[in-house]
């Protein structure tokens, strides 16, 4: 079988991650798809830059004319951002490529464009990672559960926050010095303001609740309230209450099936809750189904090599689906709900 061609589009914490892991791992990755994959061109900014274990050959500041190429199967796109990313996806599957993608900013704002051109071309598009690092709930939410009817997706849904308020909460940190710590270990954003202001995690409530309710929800349909005026008095005052403090994510269906909420702030959490014991840059989402009852989804929601697990999932899976000459599921037929920012905490 000949090998299937990756483009990889950014290099970054996320990017060397899967790029080694490919590396590392490629006897297993040929194994489970059934034929070779191979990095066959890896796309950055600064082109000087060292990169460990990767072909200096490889390396181009040209992404749209490695895609156009026309021999690329999939399609990694670890930039992040609106642009280049949203123009090089819609590249990718003009020129007969799948998509993989870590993007929850675009695909928040752009998610719909993007499945029908994704559609439109017989392509995939897959992104596990875009929500939670390397927890699998996109494809258990979209296939596992797609039987049953969801009504309501709650938890913390963002790495860098949590980790900030964990260490303010147990070490007495500062809030810059534990951003600075989350930072320095690959946990936050570009530009952490998308962090702390909520952003990021209203963009993952936007396509959580996209998949949950089989409606479509906007990033600024979210209500949000970020984190950055949490202080250690609010911490001493909750510690007081037998609680701590987390920034949720909290999407509910209306009772009547009419309407649906989506909403991000800070919350006081009782100690006993399991969400009060989830530390560092860790995840933990409660999926609430009419059938399945209460499921938790726990585990690394950010960092380079946990997003990259998530990442290579779902290029097993596509590379799959490109052997099979399938796609995988898209976007469910929807109806569009009103979203209301209102609701019971
Ligand atoms: P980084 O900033 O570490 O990496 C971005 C990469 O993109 C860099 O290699 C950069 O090149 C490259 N790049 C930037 N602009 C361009 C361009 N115009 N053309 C080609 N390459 C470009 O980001 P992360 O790896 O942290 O994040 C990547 C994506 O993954 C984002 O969408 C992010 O939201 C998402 N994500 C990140 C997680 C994390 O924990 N870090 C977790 C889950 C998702 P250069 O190296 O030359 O600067
Ligand atoms: N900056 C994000 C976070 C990365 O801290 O959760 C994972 O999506």
């Amino acid at each position: 079988t000949r090998p299937l061609k990756v483009a990889l589009l950014g290099c970054g914490v996320v990017g060397s991650e899967v790029a080694r892991i490919m590396t590392t791992h490629a006897d297993d990755l040929t194994q489970r798809i059934g034929a070779p994959v191979e990095l066959a061109g890896v796309a950055v900014r600064r082109p000087s830059k060292v990169r460990e274990g990767i072909d200096p050959a490889l390396i181009t500041t040209d992404a749209t004319a490695l895609l156009e190429r026309g021999d690329i199967d999939v399609v990694i796109e670890v930039i992040g951002g609106i642009e280049p990313a949203r123009t090089l996806i819609t590249t990718a599957f003009e020129n007969g490529a799948s998509v993989v993608s870590a993007n929850k900013a675009l695909l928040a704002q752009d998610g719909a464009a993007l499945h029908a051109a994704a559609e439109k071309h017989g392509r995939d598009l897959y992104y596990e990672a875009a929500v939670a690092g390397a927890i699998p709930l996109v494809r258990p939410m979209r296939e596992s559960l797609a039987g049953d009817k969801i009504n309501r997706v709650m938890g913390i849904v963002n790495g860098t926050t949590n980790f900030i308020l964990d260490k303010m909460d147990t070490t007495g940190a500062g809030y810059q010095e534990a951003l600075d710590e989350a930072t320095a270990l690959g946990y936050a954003e570009a530009d952490p303001t998308a962090d702390v202001e909520g952003y990021d995690a209203a963009a993952k409530a936007a396509i959580l609740a996209g998949i949950a309710f089989h409606t479509r929800v906007r990033l600024d349909d979210v209500y949000r309230e970020g984190m950055t005026e949490v202080s250690a008095s609010d911490f001493a005052s909750a510690k007081r209450m037998g609680c701590t403090i987390k920034l949720l994510a909290i999407l509910e269906r209306a009772a009547d099936g009419a309407s649906v909420t989506a909403r991000v702030h800070p919350a006081m959490i009782p100690l006993t809750h399991p969400l009060a014991s989830v530390r560092e840059a860790y995840n933990a989402v409660f999926v609430e189904a009419e059938a399945a009852g209460r499921l938790m989804f726990y585990g690394p929601g950010a960092g380079g090599s946990p997003t990259a697990s998530a990442v290579l999932g779902d290029l097993v899976a596509v590379c799959r689906n490109k052997l099979a000459q399938a796609t995988g599921p898209g976007e469910s037929a929807y109806t569009q709900l009103p979203v209301s920012t209102m609701g019971e905490v």
